[in-house]
């Protein structure tokens, strides 16, 4: 056994859940050599790889080696008078460094503002919100292969990025880990993206006319923070399902019973219908189950009141789906990892 490495910790500060279990073994590591010396330790064939937990069930103990990955720095690496390209470690949150970008006025980062979670893990599944992607700023990252240790660069085009989906998500799931992402901002000139959802009527409050991007970032914290639990006061992971792609035809028989139902086309031949629209009119919104729940302002997102089990979550979840299947015949899947 190495010295670092501790044993039997609760995993409840280290998922955004605040779901209780337990670790076997635990390691946290602050820079790119000491993950790869933890990758060589033999004695721990399996590994499991944890970044910020805002996006995982935990439904039971891990018996593996839990890799907490604590890696920090950011770096500006180039700029010229249109764009900086920045880079991130993984262990540092995701929105103080989306703060931290907008504080040097580099552009392209403050829609996606209070998203929970740390920079390595955000490419994962492509977080986005109010009409922006990570994908869209995204150069590259620096990722290291579990089994060989090796370091290899992932272009945007090598991350296969889709909506809420990436290479790290299909067929390399679980084989690399984030170590470093790169991100090209715009500097000077920011084109802001206002259009999407709240944000117009949030800034006309304000009387903004000619918004920044510390303005739309702003704008977008206020919409999160009417909606959307701080996990730090009501333990969730965000969106707990994904919002469904459908047929044309599938959508053309569902419009026609629900005519009142938001939808976004998505292409020429698919339509994605709001998870949270279908949740709420199966009845869910707000409803408590123990200390399992759905949250009362967006039906999306699910709530653990304090000593909810990942299993008592995942059964909510489970019902959820069965009732919305039953009630449109439409399959809602999850989007945060179930463990
Ligand atoms: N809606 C309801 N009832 C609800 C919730 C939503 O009827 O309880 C309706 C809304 O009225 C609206 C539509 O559903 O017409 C969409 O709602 P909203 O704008 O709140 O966005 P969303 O589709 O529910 C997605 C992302 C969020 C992101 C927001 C804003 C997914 C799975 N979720 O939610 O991302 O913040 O858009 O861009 O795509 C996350 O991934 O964890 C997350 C929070």
């Amino acid at each position: 056994m190495h010295s670092y490495i501790q044993q039997n910790i609760s995993l409840k500060n280290f998922n955004t859940f605040g779901i209780d279990v337990n670790a076997k073994y635990f390691v946290s590591v602050n820079n790119v050599a000491q993950l790869k010396e933890v990758l060589q330790l033999d004695h721990y064939p399996d590994k499991f790889v944890l970044g910020g937990g805002s996006n995982m069930l935990l439904t039971k103990d891990i018996d593996t080696l839990v890799i907490h990955i604590n890696i920090k720095g950011k770096d500006i690496l180039k700029q010229d008078n249109d764009h900086v390209v920045v880079r991130c470690m993984a262990g540092e949150n995701w929105h103080d460094f989306v703060l931290w970008s907008i504080d040097h006025d580099f552009g392209g980062l403050e829609n996606m503002s209070l998203i929970p979670g740390n920079v390595g893990t955000a490419p994962i599944q492509n977080i986005g919100a109010y009409g922006t992607e990570l994908k869209d700023t995204f150069l590259q990252c620096k990722a290291i292969e579990l089994s060989t240790g090796k370091t290899r660069v992932f272009s945007n085009h090598d991350c296969k990025f889709g909506y809420r989906n990436s290479i790290f998500k299909n067929e390399l799931k679980g084989k690399y880990i984030i170590c470093s992402v790169d991100f090209k901002l715009t500097t000077g000139s920011h084109t802001v993206k206002t259009s999407y959802g709240a944000i117009e009527s949030e800034l006309q409050k304000n009387a903004i006319t000619n918004p920044s991007i510390k303005d739309v970032s702003n704008a977008v914290i206020a919409i999160r923070q009417s909606k959307l639990p701080d996990p730090k006061e009501l333990g969730n992971s965000g969106s707990f399902f994904k919002n469904p792609i459908v047929s044309k035809t599938v959508f053309r028989a569902f419009i026609t019973k629900h005519p009142d139902a938001p939808y976004y086309t998505v292409s020429e031949s698919e339509v994605k219908i709001p998870a949270g629209w279908l949740i709420e009119q199966a009845g869910f919104k707000g409803k408590r189950f123990g200390d399992a729940g759905v949250h009362r302002n967006q039906a999306l997102v699910l709530v653990n009141y304090g000593k909810a089990s990942g299993h008592e979550i995942w059964e909510l979840a489970k019902k959820i789906k069965r009732s919305v299947k039953e009630e449109f015949g439409i399959d809602i899947e999850a989007e945060v990892n179930v463990i």
